[in-house]
């Protein structure tokens, strides 16, 4: 189905459409491969709308990689805060420190070099090989898959193994040699803006004179995908522990679970949901009752829901008041006023506003 002979015309149209219609993004504005770097990982999990006033607070307090290796986790934290994802945050501070302490503090200038950072898959080393160094690499994320799929009427899973070459191999064809960072940023735009999911604007598409799926009505069959994302739900019931002198009592998550090194509070989870009565018969209510002399509830918010890309969290916030607390090693008494300074989830954040 793939035409193979002679793909100019696709980069073309597609440069000639983003010339007009092309957003214009700082990152967009820089060949500074460490900007570049930040804005990818952040707009991997978030539109550009949302994504923008990180990007700009960030590279504001890190404008450089040794001021980001030189912070510390936890205010790394602090700005992505809201962002999810929070590995990222910390791959990014660990390749920071990577950059100076074993490259001297230079980004890397190759593909296979920004390949080797902490974080970084071959979409971003593609993506900012092409922006920062004109280098002639396809970056596909789901967006170009999307775009391409249908272009080309590529019916190949996109989450196969045989998917993902197919893919590289047409992107490594169709590639500007001479704009590439032009047109990886017009090919994710297109996939963006024009080439949704859902409600595709074909009429406004720059290939709808050329897309395979457009003339064979196949836009809503394509991309294809092998495995359907499972979703698991978990029940998150948590205890806002307040203590004398206006203190209380959160917690840093250390687990090996969702958003390792931000703080929330002590919790108990159950896979099923449980009302006051079953929650208070649960031994890890007794246990926290031990630890947490005097514990009376006096406040409870309704059930908050939120939706991560493989669980869906139902949580509760119990409002407490103790006398005395028995700390584990990753909880820490604050006073009240103290809260705001430390990196939150933000289910946490929700349910605060809940309260
Ligand atoms: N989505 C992912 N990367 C992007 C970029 N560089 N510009 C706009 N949207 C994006």
């Amino acid at each position: 189905m793939t035409n193979k002979t002679n793909n100019n015309w696709f980069g073309d149209l597609v440069l000639a459409w983003y010339a007009k219609n092309g957003r214009q993004l700082p990152w967009r504005e820089t060949k500074d491969a460490y900007r570049i770097w930040i804005s990818e990982i952040i707009l991997q999990q978030t539109q550009v709308a949302q994504g923008l006033p990180y990007y700009l607070r960030f590279t504001e307090r890190f404008p450089t990689v040794k001021a980001l290796a030189e912070a510390n986790e936890d205010e790394v934290l602090k700005y992505w805060q809201g962002l999810g994802y929070y590995s990222r945050a910390r791959n990014l501070h660990a390749a920071a420190q990577y950059v100076c302490n074993e490259l001297d503090g230079q980004m890397p200038t190759d593909y296979e070099g920004l390949h080797a950072m902490k974080g970084v898959g071959d979409y971003t080393a593609a993506d900012i090989a092409a922006l920062a160094y004109n280098l002639p690499h396809a970056a596909i994320d789901g967006n170009v898959y999307r775009v391409l799929s249908r272009v080309f009427g590529i019916d190949t899973p996109i989450d196969s193994t045989k998917g993902k070459k197919e893919f590289a191999q047409l992107g490594a064809q169709l590639i500007s040699t001479t704009e590439p960072g032009n047109f990886n940023q017009a090919l994710m735009d297109l996939g963006a803006t024009v080439c949704t999911p859902k409600n595709a604007l074909c009429e406004q598409c720059p290939l709808n004179g050329k897309c395979y799926a457009l003339q064979n009505n196949q836009i809503d069959d394509l991309p294809v995908k092998e495995k359907k994302t499972k979703v698991r739900d978990r029940h998150f019931y948590y205890f806002k522990i307040e203590l004398p002198g206006n203190d209380m009592v959160i917690r840093q998550r250390t687990d090996k679970d969702i958003w390792i090194g931000l703080f929330d509070f002590p919790m108990i989870e159950s896979e099923t949901e449980l009302d006051a009565n079953a929650l208070a018969k649960t031994p890890a209510f007794e246990q926290l009752c031990q630890r947490f002399s005097g514990l009376t509830i006096t406040h409870c918010t309704t059930t908050v829901k939120h939706q991560l890309s493989h669980q869906t969290l139902y949580a509760t916030l119990l409002t407490c008041q103790a006398t005395n607390a028995k700390l584990e090693s990753n909880e820490l008494r604050i006073g009240q006023s103290q809260f705001d300074n430390y990196a939150i989830p933000k289910l946490i954040e929700k349910l605060i506003e809940a309260v």
